[in-house]
């Protein structure tokens, strides 16, 4: 049986469905709140395809119609031909597609207040690794490795995204993409040698579907580090519903709630100072945990301090 789709979620999920081999997106639940621009084929047409058609109908009226069904039938297109490949081939091909680079707006869901609060650590720290969880199309990827300047470990647990971002990524030495679960791979880079001593940015995107790893990778990384901050995406920030978050059902919806507070004892969780009127893209809530020993660190400008856990 094929397994619940979408995720419940209370903003929508971001999956680029129909192309990596899951039900199209108008087989998914209308979100409850506002959800990120959907990453699909057809938001991503090109202008020609875009435009509206006119044509002379045989009484000689010309019909103007939005050339939306058009876009649909090329995306369907598209995903029949190459969900029947094999996931590395598929991968290959979808890099001949460059709309798909910028997926949700640009790197972390388009929005310039969260990308400043990336920037803003940086410049505070200079952490020794960064770590993504679900790399999806390596959109943020690039930036994390960007802005860090550090070496950037990147998972991604679908066959074809990883296919598709190992050859996007091959030209930028510093980050490492590697196929697999998130827990596994954090688990296997926590116990490297150097860990211990390392600090580690980790930015927390592997939400996905019914089996959500979240818990357990935050689990991993408070063990593995003693110099952590986690940047956790889709989140609830409390007091601004502008700010959307996911919710995959009871106990699995990102809030304060859901965190490993056993695991997470003395950290700190701060949310963006800014409101989400003045963010941009897709406004997506976050948090930022951070050990006790990186609480210094996470006090910048664009993050306001909630507690201590
Ligand atoms: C929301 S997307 C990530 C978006 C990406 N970080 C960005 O900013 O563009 C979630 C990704 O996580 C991947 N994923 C889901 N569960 C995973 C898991 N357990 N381990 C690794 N990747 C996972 C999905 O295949 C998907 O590509």
């Amino acid at each position: 049986m094929r397994p619940p789709w979408p995720p419940r979620t209370a903003v929508g999920g971001r999956c680029h469905g129909s192309e990596l081999g899951h039900p199209p997106f108008n087989a998914r639940r209308r979100p409850r709140t506002t959800s990120k621009p959907r990453d699909t084929f057809d938001t991503h047409a090109t202008g020609a395809v875009n435009a509206l058609v006119e044509v002379k109908c045989p009484v000689g009226r010309h019909v103007r119609f939005r050339s939306d069904g058009v876009r649909q039938l090329l995306g369907k297109t598209y995903s029949g031909l190459t969900n029947r490949l094999p996931p590395d081939l598929a991968g290959r091909i979808d890099l001949f597609r460059p709309s798909l680079r910028d997926s949700w707006g640009g790197p972390l869901n388009g929005q310039m207040r969260r990308r400043e609060i990336v920037r803003d650590l940086a410049r505070r720290a200079q952490f020794d690794q960064v770590i993504e969880t679900g790399t999806y199309r390596g959109t943020s990827t690039e930036f994390l490795s960007a802005v860090f300047g550090a070496p950037v470990t990147s998972i991604e647990a679908n066959p074809r995204l990883f296919s598709y971002c190992s050859r996007r990524l091959a030209a930028w030495p510093d980050i490492t993409v590697e196929f697999g679960d998130s827990r596994a791979i954090l688990r296997r880079v926590a116990d490297g040698a150097s860990a211990k001593s390392e600090s580690v940015f980790a930015y927390l995107d592997a939400h996905w579907e019914e089996d959500l790893p979240l818990s357990k990778e935050l689990e991993i990384i408070a063990s593995g580090w003693s110099r952590a901050v986690a940047m956790i995406d889709d989140f609830q920030v409390p007091g601004d519903d502008g700010y959307a978050f996911d919710d995959y059902g009871p106990r699995k919806a990102l809030t304060a709630d859901y965190l490993p507070i056993a695991s997470l004892s003395g950290w700190s969780i701060l949310y963006p100072l800014a409101a989400s009127q003045e963010e941009t893209g897709a406004r997506r809530g976050c948090c930022v945990l951070a050990s006790p020993e990186m609480s210094r660190v996470v006090q910048v400008p664009s993050l306001r301090f909630d507690s201590t856990l």
